[in-house]
């Protein structure tokens, strides 16, 4: 059996990392990334390689001093149900413990592989930060399908001594059917003209950050 190699990726990853995330997303199995937001969170990223070629990749963006999201993992579909994933999170969790998050999520569609490998199903408002920081800006606030996950690394640790819950400068909006996200930034006059993007989507479909 090929050996599997986790390591950090590099920015010529970014290419290859930005067409496995984008080729699986449009199956609907995960939400696209745009190059700009690949290449800037370059140091997030871990790559999985088999016999010296990229197999899968996984980032851990920190969301707070005791949380941090596992985000953009994907497997190549030939190398699928091999370990790859496993061997991804398995890194990505070793990197939290180096950086003392004592816990992780994931917003997912395949709750059985997460469950797999230590995580379980918690609901979207166990995770304010998250919800705070991000979702509401998603077009699927309203409507969201994906699965909250978490898994504890460190089951003793005190988010309060760690720096406490972040300071929110507007209430949370309710998800209620009528909920329109409101819009924090002035209408242009004219909308910009569309920038050419060479890998993602270009149907209008809203990037991961
Ligand atoms: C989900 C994904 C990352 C799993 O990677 P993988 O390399 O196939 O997973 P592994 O081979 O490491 O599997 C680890 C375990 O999970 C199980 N597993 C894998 N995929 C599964 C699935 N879709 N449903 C249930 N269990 C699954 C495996 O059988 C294995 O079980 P074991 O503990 O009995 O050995 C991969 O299928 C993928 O990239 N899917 C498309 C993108 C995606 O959904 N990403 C998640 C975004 S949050």
């Amino acid at each position: 059996m090929s050996e599997i190699q986790v390591r950090p990726a590099r920015v010529d990853d970014a290419k290859p990392i930005l067409t496995l995330v984008n080729e699986l997303a449009l199956k609907q199995v995960m939400l696209p990334r745009s190059p700009a937001s690949v290449i800037e969170n370059i140091r997030d990223f871990l790559v999985a390689e088999v016999d010296g070629k990229l197999a899968g990749c996984g980032a851990l963006a920190i969301t707070w001093t005791d949380l941090a999201e596992i985000r953009s993992l994907a497997v190549a579909p030939a190398e699928q149900k091999r370990g790859v994933g496993r061997a991804l999170v398995d890194a990505l969790v070793a990197d939290a413990e180096r950086l003392g998050l004592p816990r992780l999520f994931a917003f997912t569609y395949v709750p059985g592989f997460f469950t797999r490998v230590g995580f379980e199903i918690c609901q979207h408002e166990d995770l304010p930060h998250k919800v705070f920081n991000d979702c509401r800006h998603c077009p699927k606030f309203l409507a969201c399908d994906e699965i909250a996950m978490t898994r504890v690394i460190d089951a003793e640790a005190s988010p309060a001594h760690l720096f406490g819950k972040p300071q929110r400068a507007i209430p949370l909006p309710q998800r209620t059917p009528s909920f329109r996200a409101p819009s924090l930034a002035p209408t242009p006059a004219e909308p910009p003209p569309e920038a050419a993007d060479p890998i993602g989507p270009s149907d209008g479909t809203a990037y991961q950050n």
